[in-house]
């Protein structure tokens, strides 16, 4: 996926004001794991994480809990790396100049089941149980590159993705609108939060911009927003079928052509004799005996 945002904007990397700067999007896999690697090792304050939270249905036993961040971090990336290797974890990065700058996790509901642990979550139960539910969880973009649009091209390529992989309802859980999100926690803490702690998940608005439904709260500062998306193959067939009915459409309206084309100059033929068809029910005729006759 590629996405070019103008450098009038806020779009463009802050080191670089003025350029126009092109993002790219690949997929987290064994090839590129070097790429997330290296944007989760940063010193940023995700660095620890690995993106693993949500892959976990609990919160470990505090027999398997490490003293510091460092082990913690250490014990992270190697489980996410051998999820990787498995399959069974999904993200896209995305690259500006060829570095990786931006994050975001998606996946299948089996790969990020700690979503479920919440009590809220549970009352927003998803009635289509038919349908394949994915989740989009987690947003990383590197400090410098905040505000450019960054998290909106990952959301719009994991949103590809799923639809290459089949579609189905895809849920997220952003936060709530920032003013609002500000006076909430000053009224109850008597202090402001800070956006980068709180917007892991990504912003309401972000995923309103994406066809993204609110269907109840999460959390105190965020909430479940839904969508369907069509799945590629779907879209390939309709596709396909719509091709194969325009070809039909096409071919019949040729046959017509021809056909009225022929009639046409019967029914001129007819006008030179300046006689209408003789029809039983048309009321331009009536019947004497068993021989029609014009009115006109
Ligand atoms: C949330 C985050 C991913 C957004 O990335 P981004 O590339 O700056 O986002 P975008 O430029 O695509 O903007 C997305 C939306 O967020 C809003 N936004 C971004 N930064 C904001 C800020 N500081 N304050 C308020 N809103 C902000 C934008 O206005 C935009 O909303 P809009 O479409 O209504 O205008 C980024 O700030 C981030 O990485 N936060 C830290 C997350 C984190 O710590 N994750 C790891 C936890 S372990």
């Amino acid at each position: 996926m590629d996405l070019k945002r103008s450098g009038s904007q806020p779009s463009t990397s802050k080191d670089e004001p003025g350029d126009a700067v092109t993002y790219t999007t690949k997929e987290l896999t064994a090839k590129t794991w070097r790429d997330f690697e290296k944007l989760f090792s940063q010193g940023n304050g995700w660095d620890f994480c690995w993106c693993i939270h949500f892959q976990r249905p609990h919160t470990l036993p505090k027999s398997e809990w490490r003293r510091t961040r460092a082990e913690r971090g250490a014990r992270n990336k190697r489980e996410k790396k051998a999820l990787v290797k498995q399959g069974r974890a999904h993200g896209i990065l995305v690259y500006g100049k060829g570095e990786p700058l931006g994050w975001c996790q998606y996946g299948p509901k089996e790969e990020l089941p700690r979503i479920e642990g919440n009590k809220n979550y549970r009352a927003l139960g998803l009635n289509d149980s038919a349908k394949k539910l994915w989740r989009i969880t987690c947003f990383v973009v590197d400090k410098k590159h905040r505000q450019c649009g960054v998290a909106t091209v990952a959301l719009k390529a994991a949103l590809e993705a799923i639809r290459k992989r089949g579609g189905g309802v895809v849920e997220a859980y952003p936060i709530i609108p920032w003013e609002e999100l500000c006076r909430a926690r000053v009224r109850r803490c008597g202090h402001a939060p800070a956006f980068g702690n709180e917007s892991t998940h990504g912003t309401l608005s972000m995923f309103e911009k994406q066809g993204f439904k609110k269907v109840g709260p999460y959390g105190l500062n965020n909430v479940v927003v839904r969508k369907t998306v069509t799945s590629a193959r779907l879209d390939e067939n309709s596709g396909s079928v719509s091709r194969s009915r325009a070809r039909r459409s096409a071919r019949h309206q040729r046959r017509r052509l021809q056909y009225h084309g022929a009639r046409g100059s019967v029914s001129g033929a007819h006008r030179a004799n300046d006689r209408p068809a003789a029809k039983p029910g048309n009321p331009a005729w009536r019947t004497v005996g068993t021989t029609a006759i014009s009115k006109g």
